[in-house]
């Protein structure tokens, strides 16, 4: 096979992705909650350009990672590498400033506040002199790079239905133009058409060279749009697939732990043996 350079973004002749660079670098990342252990020992790579999904059961740390990754929690052990650089993020300022954006769950837009004054909530453009053509004039700049379906940027949050608010809080993430976006279950109150339209918007992100981290319960969306599935189970490492080359089984194998990580298993006995391979009962994964 060919080899493609860092810089190469011409289609690969095999239909393979261009080799593009790595944006973030996740190694032994740990976290716990008293005696919970949240996260034991994740790595993760995103690159420019690449939909990342991750998927996992309830309580799998999805959300604890995603709030490593934005700046709420600090890990308690492993690194972080950030466009070629070894980071730490401890505040969610400090994410944002790096280039790391989190659109989450609840999506914290203001109802009875317009489109444009959701877009720039804490960020008006000129202190003490709100610069309201300018700011409209950047709001459809954002809006039409997404493609996005908004009738006007004057109505308020809440005469605009779920996937126009969705698009409305990845158009704000979008502001300071970062390498990362991360999405927390986008489509999860969706209907089928609205989420056709999310799952397009993530596909724009993508065009556009970010990297994104898909959260989502649905293994429809994240085949349609990933082009890698991380599985976390019980808080590690459980599985990572092309989306091209995995079927939908196999991917809830790993979730629900039919299938479990060779790798991560040996790591957590600590046993650095000869690698044998584990049966696994569904009595031994519901452990
Ligand atoms: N702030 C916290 N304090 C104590 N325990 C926590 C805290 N946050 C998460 N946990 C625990 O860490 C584990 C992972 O939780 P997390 O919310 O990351 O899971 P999740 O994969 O996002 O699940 P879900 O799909 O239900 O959102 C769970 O056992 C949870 O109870
Ligand atoms: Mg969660």
């Amino acid at each position: 096979m060919n080899a493609t350079t860092a810089t190469d973004t011409a289609a690969a002749p095999d239909g393979a992705r261009p080799n593009l660079h790595t944006v973030l670098s996740l190694r032994g990342i740990s976290k716990s909650f008293g005696a919970v252990a949240a996260l034991t020992d994740i790595d993760l790579d995103v690159s420019s350009s690449e939909v990342v999904a991750i998927v996992g059961d309830n309580g799998a740390g999805k959300s604890t990672l995603v709030k490593v990754l934005s700046g709420v929690h600090a890990p308690d052990s492993g690194t972080i590498d950030f466009g070629g650089e070894r980071v730490t993020l401890p505040t969610p300022m400090a994410a944002l400033e790096r280039g790391i954006a989190t659109v989450f769950q609840d999506l914290a837009l203001c109802d009875n506040l317009d489109v444009v004054q959701n877009l720039f909530l804490g960020r008006e453009r000129r202190p003490f002199q709100l610069d309201e053509v300018g700011m409209e004039v950047r709001a459809w700049e954002l809006l039409r790079q997404l493609s996005a379906k908004i009738p006007s940027v004057r109505i308020p949050i809440a005469s605009l239905s779920g996937g126009q608010r969705q698009t409305v809080a990845i158009a704000r993430s979008l502001l300071g133009d970062p390498k990362l976006i991360i999405l927390d279950e986008p489509t999860a109150a969706l209907g089928v058409a609205q989420t056709a339209e999310v799952l397009n918007l993530v596909e724009r992100l993508r065009e556009r060279g970010h990297g994104v981290i898909l959260i989502s319960h649905n293994m429809e969306d994240v085949k349609a749009v990933a082009d890698r599935v991380v599985v976390l189970r019980l808080g590690r490492n459980n599985g990572e697939f092309r989306v091209g080359d995995v079927t939908t089984e196999e991917i809830i194998s790993a979730i629900t732990g039919a299938t479990d990580n060779a790798v991560s298993r040996r790591r957590s006995r600590g046993d650095t043996a000869s690698p044998t391979t584990h049966t696994i009962t569904t009595e031994d994964a519901e452990r």
